[in-house]
């Protein structure tokens, strides 16, 4: 009897995670989110409930590519190490028949939790054309495990979508309460076929009211800006999206799917948002979709895939669950750029420590207690003679490295993944300028088994991509045209 009743995508699923999670992987990362099982793409939900951090994420338990998505589920109480929970949605409905696509969280007053997804479904869209992918936006209330579907939903519809903008791109709501209202974010195509960020508020979180266009890209800056975040942070308001279909800029932006950083001012009276400065958030490989959070203690955090739509084919044999998401960010802005850097509380996690003080280097030199596959290193190069080329290597051994290269004739950091291993046709290689600091350079680089995270100059740049080398192979070394002087300071890490 019990096995003729239809059971529900979202029974399915956790029943799916319990049978299939595997407790103990020695290929997961150790302190990056991976998905339980399956695949994973954008964060969502980013935020704080009860006191403790929660992260969703687009989820497909069932394969290792992407399906009609569902949410995963983890919380944190210092961003580094993360227990999951069960599966919160799974499309059970019409309406989102598509999947529930990227959204957010946020604490309602009277403590329940509250999620807004997108749901996807066919539909008729705005120039009567049937059996189109309609996008809008659905919202599921909790208690921090289980989560209930509206009723009324869709609550935000193609309809409450202004003149101009398509039906069929409307999506990723990014909620954030201001002055005691809730304001909603969302990506919608205009006519022109590029993108912009929509603004909706409501007094409860439920009932939308369209207010206007934060930003428009004219088709300047790629096309849609997916996953919008918008916050205020030492002053300035910071505009985050994540464009598809971006073209070369220099090597400000490279071509397909790009991040933008757009810092400005904001008058929210007459909601207007001027731009003052424009860059990429992330130069790397594998960087996409990131969204933020404000702690307790008012630092602005933020967390992102750490994958790239045009990656997503390229994997390792055998596995059982596909991507992570980067560590947690603590942002700044100054002089007009976003600054990041780990958060603070992954120093907590130090097990083993190094450290190697104004060291004349030039040939290339290694240290026997700076090495290792999930490590957090730092290394500060002074010129001592006028060198042209530093070049620091990672997860080397006779045969394999990944390369960091600063050219300081041309201004510029190379990290470069071709001869890590990699046995894909794939973008290997990203550049991108820093500042001139009279020969100065500074890189703190998190690399945790099959990822590097590297942060230039107090995260001034970052640079984060996946490295394809076997997990035995972890020796690091330091080189340059003519003499430097370097301090190297590397903490391996545990979290287990
Ligand atoms: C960004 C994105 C979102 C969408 C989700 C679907 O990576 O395309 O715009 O909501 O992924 O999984």
């Amino acid at each position: 009897m019990g096995d003729s009743i239809k059971k529900n995508p979202l029974q399915l699923a956790r029943e799916y995670e319990t049978l299939h999670k595997k407790d103990a992987d020695p290929e997961r990362q150790m302190f990056h989110i991976t998905p339980m099982v399956g695949w994973m793409n954008d964060p969502n939900g980013f935020s704080i409930y009860k006191g403790e951090y929660h992260l969703f994420y687009q989820y497909y338990p069932y394969k290792v590519e992407w399906g009609p998505t569902h949410w995963g589920h983890a919380k944190t109480n210092d961003f580094i190490k993360w227990e999951f929970l069960p599966c919160a949605l799974a499309p059970e409905h019409e309406y989102e028949s598509n999947g529930c696509f990227s959204g957010s969280a946020i604490e309602l007053e009277d403590g329940r939790q509250l999620l807004l997804y997108t749901g996807g479904c066919k539909g008729v869209d705005e120039k009567g054309r049937p059996d189109q992918d309609l996008q809008h936006q659905c919202a599921a209330i909790g208690d921090g495990i289980d989560f209930v579907k509206l009723e009324n939903n869709p609550i935000i519809n193609v309809e409450d979508i202004p003149e101009g903008g398509n039906w069929l791109d409307f999506r990723d709501p990014k909620i954030y309460k201001e002055d005691g209202r809730y304001i909603v974010l969302l990506a919608n195509r205009p006519d022109d076929g590029s993108g912009r960020v929509l603004m909706y508020e409501s007094e409860d979180g439920l009932n939308w009211k369209y207010m206007g266009i934060l930003d428009e890209c004219h088709n300047e800056y790629g096309k849609i800006w997916e996953c919008p975040d918008f916050f205020l942070l030492d002053g300035k308001w910071v505009l985050l999206g994540s464009p598809q279909e971006m073209q070369t800029d220099g090597l400000e932006f490279h071509p397909g799917y790009g991040t933008l950083t757009i810092i400005g001012d904001y008058d929210k009276e007459n909601l207007k948002f001027t731009r003052e400065h424009l860059h990429a958030i992330d130069y790397g490989t594998d960087f996409y979709a990131p969204q933020t959070l404000e702690t307790e203690d008012g630092r602005r955090i933020m967390i992102a895939w750490m994958m790239n739509w045009t990656n997503v084919s390229f994997k390792m044999p055998d596995i059982h669950y596909f991507s992570a998401m980067t560590l947690p960010r603590e942002l700044h802005v100054r002089d007009g750029r976003l600054y990041q850097e780990p958060v603070k509380e992954l120093d907590n996690y130090r097990v083993a420590s190094a450290y190697h003080k104004d060291v004349t280097v030039c040939e290339e030199t290694s240290f026997d207690d700076v090495k290792g596959r999930y490590i957090d290193m730092t290394v500060s190069v002074k010129p001592e003679d006028d060198y042209k080329v530093f070049e620091l290597q990672i997860a080397k051994n006779d045969r394999f490295h990944t390369s960091v290269i600063y050219d300081r004739e041309k201004g510029t950091v190379m990290v470069d993944r071709s001869e890590s291993g990699v046995r894909f046709d794939i973008v290997q290689k990203r550049e991108f300028y820093v500042s001139d600091l009279g020969g100065e350079i500074k890189f703190r680089a998190i690399i945790d088994k099959d990822s590097m995270e590297l942060f230039v100059n107090d995260g001034a740049q970052t640079c984060t991509g996946v490295i394809y080398t076997d997990l035995d192979i972890d020796g690091i070394s330091f080189k340059a045209d003519a003499n430097v002087k370097i301090d190297v300071e590397c903490h391996t890490i545990n979290v287990e």
